[in-house]
């Protein structure tokens, strides 16, 4: 019997099911959409004028179905920024350490133009999403690490349904005065950036802050019976992430794909070498270097992307089974094959109605 159906939330924003996904992937989200989720594009890895296009595109292809955007918008960032001349001022010791990796493991430049060879992050880089953001048709607009009182009300004002990633019932406090209508309560057990406190113990605290605005869990999520638990924690659904990179529409490179599908939950791991703020990983030799005695502490954030984004971008374009990593989060556990979004929305669905079933019968008659 079919259970899992849409909660308030779903009805807002015109889904069927309460399982929100976030990705990089335009292909994820038709696909999310199509199979009756609400994906969310995350804006975070794109070149300026790569956006509008990006964006005109996949509402080409949603013909109309709702999605959100993503934006991460740090604040301490220079105002403007150049990649060549943020690189040219890293200190010695940093750019030695990196080369010292490139030589020991054999990793070439990149080739290819892309986010993290040619762009800092910088307020500049941030108005220009906000701009395209605004001007789209997405109907919600989701914002982690950073959230800016101008964006909401100008979201708002602009008629979208704005979402605020938290990680503390702090973070929760300030989103909800600023009016955002919905909260990720975001769990350390969450690939990308994230806080210390655990998923299981964050959601409760979160919907409890919210007084009933609506809550989604995230952090550690990779099967129906956690998007159930989700519901009877009074979150009124789920937000998932590294699931999805399991799928063929995220075009994930083979041996990352690989590393994901071996790893566990203990194979992942919050580190600052990714992006210079705590965000949890899936290992690999390249994360694991900067965790070993004499590895220097991470730049802080947009320092330690300029430094590493090429060899990031490296590792990935040479698909080197051996230093290949992404943002996962513990819920990689739910990855064992390769399969599509269709599929793994049929198995949350078969498995979230299994477990509604079996928590009704546990009901005294
Ligand atoms: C590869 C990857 C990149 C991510 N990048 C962002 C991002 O740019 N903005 C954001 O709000 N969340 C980002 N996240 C976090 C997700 O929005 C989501 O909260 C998280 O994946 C949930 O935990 P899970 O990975 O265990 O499903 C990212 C997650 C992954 C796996």
């Amino acid at each position: 019997m079919a259970r899992l159906g849409p909660t308030a939330i779903c009805r807002e924003l015109g889904v069927r099911y309460p399982i929100f996904g976030f990705s990089h992937s335009p292909d994820v989200i038709v696909a999310l959409a199509e199979a009756g989720g609400f994906g969310v594009l995350g804006l975070a890895r794109e070149m300026p004028q790569d956006i509008a296009p990006l964006i005109a595109e996949v509402e080409r292809r949603l013909a109309g179905k709702p999605y959100g955007i993503d934006l991460m918008l740090p604040a301490g960032v220079p105002k403007q920024a150049d990649i060549a001349s943020v690189r040219a001022q890293l200190p010695d010791a940093h750019v030695e350490f990196v080369a010292g990796l490139r030589s020991r493991f054999g990793l070439d430049a990149p080739t290819r133009p892309g986010f993290f060879t040619t762009q800092v992050r910088s307020e500049a880089l941030f108005e220009a999403q906000i701009e395209a953001v605004l001007a789209s048709g997405a109907r919600a607009v989701a914002t982690a690490i950073g959230i800016r009182p101008e964006l909401i009300a100008r979201a708002r004002a602009a008629g979208k349904y704005t979402i605020s990633l938290v990680g503390s019932p702090r973070h929760a406090h300030k989103a909800l005065a600023l009016g955002v209508d919905a909260l990720v309560a975001q769990g350390a057990d969450a690939g990308g950036h994230t806080g210390p406190i655990g998923t299981f113990s964050l959601v409760p605290q979160i919907v409890a802050a919210a007084a009933g605005r609506p809550v989604l869990a995230a952090g550690g999520i990779g099967t129906g019976a956690q998007v159930a638990a989700s519901l009877a924690m009074g979150a009124q659904g789920a937000w998932l992430g590294t699931l999805w990179l399991a799928a063929a529409e995220n075009h994930t490179p083979p041996a990352l794909l690989s590393r994901l599908i071996d790893a566990h939950s203990e194979d992942t791991l919050i580190t600052r070498a990714h992006s210079g703020k705590p965000c949890r990983v899936v290992r690999s030799a390249w994360i694991d270097a900067w965790q070993q005695a004499g590895a220097p502490e991470p730049l802080p954030m947009p320092l330690q992307q300029a430094l590493t984004g090429a060899d990031f971008s490296a590792m990935h374009e040479y698909d080197r089974a051996d230093l290949i990593y992404e943002a996962a989060g513990q819920s990689v556990f739910a990855i064992d094959a390769p399969t599509t979004v269709a599929a793994q929305m049929a198995t949350l669905v078969a498995q979230a109605d299994a477990a509604l079933g079996a928590l009704e019968a546990m009901l005294p008659a």
